[in-house]
This record gives structure tokens, sequence and C-alpha cells, in this order.
């Protein structure tokens, strides 16, 4: 019992590290959420290469290829983090992520993808 406690405090105390850290649930910036959130599909450098990859019908954008990414307008790239790929006319294997990012962090998300592939949108 007394066992069970002292892990569950600590469970507990480890939560409450990450969420009392500012906006972000869990990262510190769009680099850290991108690392978390989307790495395992886009790949830790953006370049569409994941763990995921290989069993996905449809490839992961590659998020610093800057001819594609021109393409997107802003708008587009935040309908398609927001509300995933069925948003934008795309694959249901890109999820939404309105519940779990906020709109701010969403919007810094859109930014990181800027830096990313070194391109505005349209
Ligand atoms: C489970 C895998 C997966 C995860 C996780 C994922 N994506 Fe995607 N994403 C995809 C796939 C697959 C596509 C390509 C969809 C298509 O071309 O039909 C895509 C496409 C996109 C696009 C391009 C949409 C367009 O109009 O071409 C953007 C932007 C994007 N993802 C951003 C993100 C961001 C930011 C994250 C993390 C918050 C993320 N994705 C997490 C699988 C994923």
């Amino acid at each position: 019992m007394i066992k069970k406690i002292i892990i569950l405090s600590a469970i507990l105390s480890i939560f409450m590290a990450f969420t009392g850290r500012g906006t972000n649930v869990f990262g510190e910036t769009s680099g850290d959420n991108y690392k978390l959130y989307c790495a395992q599909c886009h790949g830790l450098k953006g370049n569409g290469s994941g763990v995921n990859k290989a069993d996905m019908s449809v490839a992961p954008r590659n998020h610093t290829d800057t001819i594609e990414m021109s393409r997107l307008k802003d708008s587009d790239i935040y309908e398609a983090i927001a509300h995933g790929g069925t948003a934008v006319g795309k694959s249901t294997l890109m999820p939404p992520w309105n519940g779990v990012m906020t709109d701010a962090e969403i919007k810094e998300m859109v930014a990181y993808l800027r830096e990313l592939c070194h391109c505005k949108g349209e």
C-alpha cells in the first residue's frame, strides 16, 4: 500500500513539474513539441523520415523541402496541424493536434516549419 502511494505521488509530481512550465504542456519550444509530437512520422530533422515512415501508405511531408512547402500558405499549414490531414484534403494519417497544442503553440509551430523549409507561403 505504502509503495503504491509512493509511486503515485512520484507520478503526480512528475506530472506537476511538466504542467507548471508556462503555456506549453510538455515542450518549452516549438522544437521540443516537434520532437515530441511530429518527429515519429516527419523525422527529428523534419525531412519526412520518422520511424513510422516505413509502415505508412502515404509518406509524411518533408518539412525541409523548400519547393513543396512554399506551395502551402500559413493558413493551410495551420489547418493541417490543428485539424489533421483531412481538413486540407490530405491523408487521415496526419492527425489533428488542436486538442494537444494550444492555438498559440500551433501558430508557433507554423513559424517553426517555415524555419525548417527556409521558405515563405505563397
Ligand atoms: C502519425 C504520423 C504523423 C504525425 C505524428 C504527424 N504527421 Fe504531419 N503528416 C503525416 C502525413 C502522412 C502527412 C502527408 C499527408 C498527405 O500528403 O496526404 C502529413 C502532412 C503534414 C503537413 C502537410 C499538409 C499539406 O497540406 O501538405 C504538415 C504541415 C504536417 N504534417 C505537420 C505536422 C506537425 C506540425 C506535426 C506534429 C505536431 C505532425 N505533422 C505530426 C503524418 C504525421
